[in-house]
């Protein structure tokens, strides 16, 4: 009997300079890097620069002006954002635009990629809110530029650190659903366009990139602590899962939620209506815990990187319909250093499966 491992689990699929995620430790490494160090000191533009090195020859040593040029060169594509477009998910309006981007292999075609997440879910933000779209400052950080184009006036350098220390915490890690989707289509040669496309259309699922505007839904439907309990009981016996909890590798603390909790608390010194959300937070993060535990003894199920997205984009005053936006903002330079890395492999990735339909009929 041939054995299929049910969503590949510990199926080892692709050797990868670019990042290490220990489960067992609940440690991510990103190109040498322990994740709370990179998220405490890089903007994105570095992290971008980590990931991407080594994988073209013409890489510019100062990304911050490419990338700005690369969010100009992006914007232009703004102008196919129709009514019919903007009234769709932004998620959706986001990922059209983006495959308005040519499909190349060269270094502008990469910074292109990297640089429009931001740039085109601005814009449709905007749009939907009857806005005309901001056109980019090539000359300012990524982060600040991004919050920039989506409020129309210049977020704080505290709110920019904290969108960096966002970007640079999910801008990889290591063969998750949507990277492995990108290194499928970078297998095929199509070009990194098409590979992060794959990506994004990977990502936007709730039980992957998805689920950090459902943590804000959850947080407001349990409204105060006294309420977790019943609410977080009454979800499980509903047969429901809890957004922002488990993980297919961590079976400890997801390292990236605690690197996302120090970003919050930096920016709660400075924040009005935060304390009283965060703690509502970890109210509800210990009861779920406790709930999981005792319902789940066999499967460690931690909080995972989602729950404290949520909190940190909702601090931000970014919407929930844009969560995932913000997350393919950041993980797209991990899908293009990926699809790079597959590419210089040369190898087409083509598992196989077990056929157990029925076998062919004989011929009357
Ligand atoms: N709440 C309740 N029960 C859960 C949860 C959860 N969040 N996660 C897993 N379980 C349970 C499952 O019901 C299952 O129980 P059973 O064996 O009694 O049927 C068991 O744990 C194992 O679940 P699987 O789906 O086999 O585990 P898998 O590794 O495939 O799932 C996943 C990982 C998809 C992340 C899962 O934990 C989940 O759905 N979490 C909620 C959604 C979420 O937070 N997604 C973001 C993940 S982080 C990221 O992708 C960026």
């Amino acid at each position: 009997m041939v054995q299929v491992s049910a969503g590949l689990e510990r199926v080892i699929a692709a050797a990868t300079v670019l990042s290490d995620v220990d489960g067992q430790a609940g440690r991510l490494t990103i190109r040498g890097w322990a994740v709370e160090d990179l998220a405490g000191r890089a903007r994105f533009e570095d992290a971008v620069h980590l990931l991407l090195d080594g994988f073209f020859d013409d890489l510019p040593a100062d990304l911050a002006p490419a990338l700005g040029q690369a969010r100009v060169r992006a914007f232009a594509e703004v102008a196919a954002l129709d009514e019919a477009l903007a009234a769709r998910e932004p998620y959706d309006a986001m990922r059209a635009l983006l495959a308005r981007l040519p499909d190349g292999d060269g270094v502008h075609d990469a910074l292109a990629l990297a640089a429009a997440p931001a740039v085109f879910t601005a814009a449709v933000l905007r749009r939907r809110n009857g806005l005309e779209a901001v056109a980019p400052d090539p000359a300012l950080p990524h982060a600040a530029d991004f919050l920039r184009m989506v409020r129309g006036a210049p977020a704080t350098q505290g709110e920019a650190r904290a969108l960096d220390a966002y970007l640079v915490t999910v801008c990889d890690h290591g063969l998750n659903a949507s990277t492995f989707a990108a290194r499928v289509a970078a297998s095929t040669r199509a070009g990194l366009g098409s590979a992060v496309q794959a990506g994004l259309s990977t990502l936007k699922g709730p039980l992957h990139g998805g689920a950090p505007g459902p943590v804000i839904d959850m947080l407001d439907a349990i409204g105060t602590a006294d309420n977790a309990v019943p609410w977080l009981e009454a979800a499980l016996d509903a047969g429901e899962r809890l957004m922002g909890f488990g993980h297919r590798i961590y079976r400890v603390r997801d390292p990236r939620a605690d690197a996302l909790k120090a970003a919050l608390s930096r920016l709660s010194k400075s924040a009005g209506a935060l304390p009283g959300r965060l703690a509502l937070a970890e109210a509800v993060e210990r009861a779920a815990l406790d709930i999981l535990r005792r319902r789940k003894p066999d499967r460690p199920l931690e909080t995972n990187v989602e729950f404290y997205t949520a909190l940190l984009l909702e601090a931000l005053e970014l919407p929930p319909e844009a969560f995932t936006c913000v997350f393919a903002a950041g993980r797209t330079a991990g899908w293009i250093a990926h699809a790079r890395e597959q590419q210089a492999s040369g190898k087409l990735i083509r598992p196989q499966s077990v056929y157990v339909g029925p076998r062919p009929r004989a011929a009357a």
